[in-house]
């Protein structure tokens, strides 16, 4: 086991297909955004854990009381915060707060992980080019909510998940990394979803350290430009 492509395509396609745990970039100081389960959160922290991606999570910002991710971010010592929406006046007062907070906690990665509010350019802008978003879809089909059923309404015979960078528009900006699955007859939407799940484990800390290691290079690449 190694890079995520190797146990054979037959269940999955991947896109693009590397070596990802080869990849060199700075050690990640991650700050995770989460609304519910958090499975995604604990899929990067295995990965951490296992040195396949080389990244601390710093904090974990929840807007949901109770939420399962509280739980499992104790469980992995990582600190979290509430910021509960229900509480600010605007979207833009809400990311506000995320910025701070994030800073705060020295974060240089954004990474949304089951995040189920519309972020405002004046998160995007804090976090250019590091902001992370991944969707149950293969975009751009079926942005929004509910994806493995509108995967099933459409009659589509692959599914899948995507990681991308955030823009403004919902489940919007340049794709990093996707996984495809297959839709099988019977599926119902819990199954897919389900199917399609297991996938965003593998792709997410994948997609990660992808975009880390493309970031890495441009920076180097801005730096000897500028020293011409
Ligand atoms: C995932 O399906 C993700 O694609 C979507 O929200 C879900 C979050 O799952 N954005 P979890 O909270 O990580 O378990």
């Amino acid at each position: 086991m190694g890079s995520v492509p190797t146990d054979g395509l037959t269940d999955h396609l991947l896109s693009p297909a590397i070596d990802w745990q080869t990849l060199t970039y700075p050690v990640l100081k991650l700050g995770v955004l989460a609304s519910g389960n958090g499975s995604n959160f604990e899929a990067i922290m295995a990965a951490i854990e296992r040195s396949e991606l080389k990244a601390k999570v710093n904090v974990v910002i929840c807007n949901n009381p109770g939420a399962k991710v509280f739980e499992r971010a104790e469980k992995w010592s990582i600190p979290t915060v509430l910021l509960n929406h229900r509480e600010f006046q605007s979207r833009e007062a809400l990311d506000q707060a995320i910025v701070d907070t994030l800073t705060t906690y020295d974060v240089d990665w954004v990474i949304m992980a089951g995040w189920m509010r519309r972020v405002t350019q004046h998160l995007i802008d804090a976090f250019s080019g590091r902001l992370l978003n991944i969707h149950p879809s293969l975009l751009p089909s079926f942005p929004g909510l509910h994806a493995a059923r509108q995967a099933l309404e459409a009659r589509v015979k692959l599914a899948g998940c995507t990681v991308h960078h955030v823009e403004l528009a919902v489940d919007s900006g340049p794709m990093i990394m996707q996984a495809a699955v297959p839709v099988l007859s019977g599926d119902t939407e819990e199954s897919l979803q389900a199917r399609i799940q297991i996938q965003e484990h593998r792709i997410y800390p994948a997609a990660i350290a992808l975009a880390a290691h493309q970031h890495a290079t441009e920076k180097k690449r801005a730096t000897w430009q500028s020293m011409r």
